[in-house]
Order: structure tokens, then sequence, then C-alpha cells
């Protein structure tokens, strides 16, 4: 199975013309070059718009960088009659290695529910790639049910769709903290992250668990990064607003 290998995810979500995204990649690939021995060994992925996945692949192709690319959504179908659906083979063919699946601005900006998450985290395992299942509480869960409820139900719905030897990566991300420059803290980040992994012993198995890395996200940046890191069962960050810009995305890179 696989180590816990610190991944730090940059969702670029609707943003960025094409010239701005080859330019970020680039400034992107120049500062982590110079950063080698910072970051280590922690993985960083970004995850362009679809309209952007190509030449972002052609630019790591190219220059064999060690950057590692994710998309932000995938059909649960295979092909066909699909207007508008990108399928898991398509993303794959560009060696996308991440599928973000149930993201809350899917969940709660186009309706999707558990079981179209599963399916869609279906659809990438089988393509060969990594679903990264994003789970979250809103203000209102939080205050009706506490932190851990509702992520652990979504965990477990998605789960239920995949086989069990499945690999898969969680992104907890707190609705109430994304985009609204107020951070979970880092203790409210591992007291979901530990429970969600002691759900995974249940749901998968002790090595499953502890092989799984899971992630935080919801207004991360530079400043409180290595604070979510320092924490047990936080191996890595599902960035957003702060990974469009080369310099600051860098430095969250090299949070150690
Ligand atoms: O997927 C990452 C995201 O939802 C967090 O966004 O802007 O709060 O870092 P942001």
């Amino acid at each position: 199975l696989v180590d816990r290998t610190a991944l730090i995810a940059g969702n670029w979500k609707m943003n960025l013309d094409h010239l701005q995204a080859i330019a970020l990649v680039q400034k992107l690939a120049w500062s982590l070059k110079d950063a080698k021995h910072d970051f280590g060994e922690a993985e960083v992925a970004v995850f362009p718009p679809f309209t952007d996945l190509r030449s972002v692949q052609t630019l790591l192709a190219a220059d064999k960088l060690s950057l590692v690319l994710g998309a932000q959504d995938v059909s649960p179908h295979e092909a066909g009659a699909y207007t508008g659906d990108v399928s898991a083979s398509m993303l794959a063919k560009l060696e996308v290695r991440y599928v973000l699946v149930g993201h809350s601005e899917r969940r709660h900006g186009h309706g999707e529910s558990d079981e179209l998450v599963g399916k869609k985290a279906l659809a990438a395992h089988r393509a060969g790639m990594v679903p990264m299942i994003c789970v979250g509480e809103t203000a209102e869960d939080l205050e009706q049910h506490g932190a851990a409820a509702i992520p652990l139900a979504q965990l477990t719905a998605a789960l239920a769709e995949l086989p069990a030897d499945a690999e898969f990566v969680v992104a907890y991300e707190p609705v109430w903290a994304i985009g609204s420059g107020q951070a979970a803290t880092p203790e409210q980040a591992e007291e979901v992250a530990r429970a969600l992994r002691e759900a995974l012993r249940d749901l998968r198995d002790d090595e499953r668990a502890a092989a799984t890395r899971i992630l935080y996200g919801g207004s991360v940046a530079s400043q409180n990064v290595a604070g979510f890191l320092r924490q047990p069962n936080v191996d890595g960050a599902l960035v957003g607003g702060a990974s469009l810009k080369a310099e600051e995305f860098s430095r969250i890179v090299q949070f150690k």
C-alpha cells in the first residue's frame, strides 16, 4: 500500500485564462525546482479547469516537472450521449492522476448526491486514477450535528460504490471555511481527520486506514499550512484561492 507522503493540491476552480494558466505552472515549476531541498518529499498537484489540462500536461511532460495533474470533476458515465460531460478515460489519457469528487461546490452548487459522488469516484478508479473524495459540513451542520457526522456519512456513502482495494484520498473541507478566510483550527481539522481515519478501519481495514491520506482544505495559506501538516492525521492540504499565486503556493508547498 502507498505511504502517506504529504500531498499539497492546488484546486484552481474556474479561474485563470489559458495564458495565465501556463504562466502559473511555469513560475511554479521554477520556484519548486529551486526549493526542492525544502519541500523534500511532498507531492504537489495542480487541478486546472478541463480546458487547460492538455496544455499543462504538455508543459509538465516537456520539462519533466515534478508536478502531478488533477482534474476538478469527472463524468460518472463511460462514454456516449452525455453532452457536457468529460469521461474518466479522457482524463486518464492526459495523465491525470487525481480527480476531485464531491467538492462542496458540486454538492451544494450543483445538487450532487452522495450516490453520484460515489459513482464518479468509481469511474475515476476504473480508469486508473485516484479519486480525491471531498467531504465537509456546513456551518448549519456543525451547529446541529457537530463537525464529524456529515463528513463521516459522506465518506461512508462514497466508499460504498468503490471496490475494497481501490486507492483514494480524502479531503476534509468544512464548507464554512472554504473561501471565507476563516480556516478551521489545526485542532478542529485533526479531530475530524482522526474520526475519518477511525471510520476507515471499519469501512476498509487497519492497513488501508493507516495508508490513506487525509487532507485539510478551507482557507489554507502559507501562514497556516504548517499547523495543519503538524497534526498526526492530516497528511496534506487542498488549497483553493492561494494556489492561484505562484509565490504563495510555492511557500505553501515548502510548509516545513
Ligand atoms: O478545494 C479547495 C477549496 O475548496 C478551498 O478553497 O479558497 O478556501 O482555499 P480556499
